[in-house]
């Protein structure tokens, strides 16, 4: 039986944005792969690109160059309409400021991510339900945001992120806004729920307390990682390079180093992704997660990953970037070419 391909894979990766003129390089080429099921934490210092890093990967962004699989899909391929989808079903989000629809239950919010894929509503609370019960709320189901503390909301947050059953937790600064105690209680949720549901997580965190509870801890520094310890010991300071920390790229990959026999666990060597491009299911009437009204009439916004990490570095490219959990994003918003993507170099 053919493995799982990785969780995400990516090569290479650059992210250059344009501000005022001048060109950023936040990311400067990243190589990087998680596994189904691991737990790994992107650590550094602010500014040094982590939030343009999880976004590439939560396919939010498109790289300026480099490629990203996403379950074996490369996603350089895809159309907006596709990526929307892929993300949707692929990868759940967590932001540092949780981003709930404040006037609505924590079992619709949970719900949400549903509605994009045409769940119908006794299935969606039901599923909802579980989510919440696994996330330790199932007491909490009509509570409103405003109604619980900062550790339950993000826990809220956390629920709507699984109640899709994705591959992959991608979780920026998830413990950034609340107290020790209620950071603790989020990240053994997290601890859990890999463990528990084999979901594979990668945290973004500038606290080594936080990243210690991963497995794997990547190291970023100025667009580049500077050390792995899935490839180096801890002990290790030494910087590795981008290309040391990937040996098992598609073999159709152009610029892909050649694999050397591989040291992990994985026992076959990648597939090209580009041969399972999903289709859009005709169940799902809206690819782009951002319906606009839910059922109580509430205007939503998608988790939409976009929607957190903007706030940390004083820029905000996109109006959903901000204030997302109230204001609601328009349907259609998302996904009408590169106006999304304000900040980015022209292409
Ligand atoms: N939309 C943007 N436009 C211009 N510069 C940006 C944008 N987003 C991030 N940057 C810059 O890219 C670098 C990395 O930012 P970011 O990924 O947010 O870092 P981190 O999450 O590690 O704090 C920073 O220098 C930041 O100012
Ligand atoms: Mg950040």
């Amino acid at each position: 039986m053919t493995p799982p391909p990785a969780a995400l894979e990516a090569v290479d990766l650059t992210r250059r944005y344009q501000l005022d003129g001048v060109s950023v390089e936040a990311l400067r080429g990243v190589t990087l792969r998680i596994e189904q099921g691991e737990f790994a934490a992107i650590i550094g210092p602010s500014g040094s690109g982590k939030s343009t890093l999880m976004h590439l990967l939560g396919c939010l962004d498109r790289p300026s160059s480099g490629h990203l699989r996403v379950n074996g899909v490369e996603m350089s391929g895809l159309s907006d309409t596709e990526l929307a989808e892929l993300r949707n079903r692929t990868i759940g989000f967590v932001f540092q400021s949780f981003h709930l629809l404040a006037r609505t239950s924590a079992l619709e919010n949970v719900a949400l991510p549903l509605v994009y894929r045409g769940v119908g509503k006794a299935e969606r609370r039901e599923r909802a339900r579980a989510a919440l019960e696994a996330v330790g709320l199932g007491h909490r189901l009509d509570h409103r945001p405003s109604q619980m503390s900062g550790g339950e909301q993000q826990r809220v947050a956390i629920a709507r992120a699984l109640v899709g059953e994705p591959k992959v937790l991608l979780a920026d600064e998830p413990t950034g806004n609340l107290d020790t105690r209620n950071g603790a209680e989020v990240m053994a949720m997290l601890d859990r729920l890999n463990s528990g549901s084999g979901v594979a997580i990668v945290l973004v965190t500038h606290e080594p307390d936080i990243a210690a509870h991963a497995r794997r801890q990547i190291h970023v520094r100025d667009g580049l990682i500077e050390l792995d310890t899935a490839t180096s010991p801890p002990s290790t300071t030494r910087p590795t390079s981008p290309l040391q920390q990937s040996p098992r790229h598609s073999a159709t990959e152009d610029h892909a180093p050649t694999p050397p026999p591989s040291p992990q666990p994985d026992p076959e060597p990648r597939l090209s992704g580009t041969s399972d491009r999903p289709t859009t299911p005709p169940s799902s009437p809206q690819p782009d997660p951002s319906p606009g009204v839910s059922e109580t009439g509430d205007h939503v916004a998608s988790p939409d990953p976009r929607d957190s990490g903007a706030g940390d570095r004083g820029v905000l490219p996109d109006p959903r970037d901000s204030g997302a959990g109230d204001r609601g994003v328009l349907p259609g918003s998302r996904g009408s070419g590169g106006g999304d993507r304000t900040g980015e170099e022209g292409r």
